[in-house]
């Protein structure tokens, strides 16, 4: 079989490694895998690259994808849907493995849905937001970074008597900001699912002050609204634009929060926005192990034609689910958030 890979939407740690993992078990098993470039566009645009063992090797510590990424959606380009098809009768390739996050699993499953694609998802993201599956690879890394962040600024924080607020990515899931909270010891954690009034973290912090702490870390995920006591919220963004696709840009919240809460404690407080570092460069251990085994799951799927399905880790083990079963978002276990509440 010739076998499509593509890396679509966000870049992520770990990508490569799920490339390398399922492009060398099909040519173990004597099959042929393609790289797709550029996500979907690869497949309607014929923008293919040969991923023999010479390409395949290195990978596992590189960060981003070696087959470049896009949103491209067939779906909403109006000759989209007819090039897939046309690349399907020309039998470009026999199956498709689409590493992506949760727009691309949308697509993905309306491909195969719609098109009769024979498709297997793996999912991507630094988010962990996607439904069905426990953890998504990428997760790790953002939260290793993230921590290492908080960790870096307790020093200057404490050094100063300074309010810190730390910005982290997630969308609208507060995944990244609880975990690297709780790894980093947080004295606040803002997160999309549940609003937390300004007049509470300030009060958390003056309570630090008069037990003697005179600083304190505030994370909040680029997600979360800015809310107060008298029950009004508000998203806050600093780039009020939309991609291409329409997904809103996120990102602002920190400022407009360390404002708040300067302006309630009288404390000086600075943010910090930690942006794409989450995002970029070498994936941990844990990241590269699952993206590995993800990446061979992928490959087993295709050949046992479990088309229609992720690869989705469920407990210890890997195992193929409908796509129809990944649709919306996978908020935080908010008893996780109740868990760090415990060292405010
Ligand atoms: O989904 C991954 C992610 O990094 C989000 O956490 C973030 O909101 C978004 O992508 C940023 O996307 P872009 O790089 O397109 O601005």
């Amino acid at each position: 079989m010739r076998v499509g890979i593509l890396t679509a939407g966000g870049d992520c740690p770990g990508l490569n490694a799920v490339i390398r993992a399922a492009g060398r078990k099909l040519l173990r098993e004597g099959h042929e895998p393609v790289g797709l470039l550029r996500g979907y566009r690869g497949l309607a645009h014929q923008e293919h690259r040969s991923l023999d063992h010479e390409a395949l090797s290195g990978l596992l510590p590189m960060g981003g994808t070696i087959l470049s990424t896009s949103s491209y959606d067939p779906f909403r380009h109006d000759d989209g849907p007819a090039l897939v098809r046309a690349a399907m009768e020309r039998c470009d390739v026999d199956a498709v493995i689409a590493i992506g996050g949760e727009h691309t699993m949308e697509i993905t499953r309306e491909l195969h849905a719609q098109l009769g694609l024979p498709v297997v998802g793996v999912p991507k993201t630094i988010d962990n937001d996607i439904v069905g599956t426990d953890r998504t690879f990428g997760f790790d890394t953002a939260v290793h970074v993230a921590t290492e962040a908080i960790d870096r600024l307790h020093s200057t924080a404490q050094s100063h008597d300074r309010v810190m607020v730390v910005e982290v990515m997630g969308r609208n899931a507060g995944w990244i900001a609880v975990t690297a909270g709780i790894a980093g010891g947080a004295d606040g954690i803002l997160v999309p699912e549940v609003d937390i009034p300004v007049e509470q973290i300030a009060s958390t912090i003056r309570q630090r002050h008069d037990r003697g702490k005179d600083f304190s870390i505030i994370v909040v995920s680029e997600g979360a609204r800015l809310a107060f006591e008298d029950g009004s919220s508000k998203k806050v963004r600093a780039n009020e634009t939309t991609d291409e696709y329409g997904y809103e840009r996120l990102g602002g919240i920190g400022a407009a929060l360390a404002q708040e809460l300067e302006a309630a404690t009288g404390y000086e407080t600075r943010v910090v926005v930690l942006g794409h570092i989450q995002r970029g460069g070498t994936p941990t251990a844990t990241d590269r192990v699952l993206a590995t085994r993800y990446g061979v799951a992928a490959a087993e799927a295709v050949m046992a034609e479990h088309y229609g399905t992720m690869v989705a880790l469920r407990g210890s083990e890997i195992v193929p689910i409908p796509l129809a079963e990944v649709v919306g978002v996978k908020g935080v276990d908010l008893r996780l958030l109740e868990l760090a509440t415990t060292f405010f």
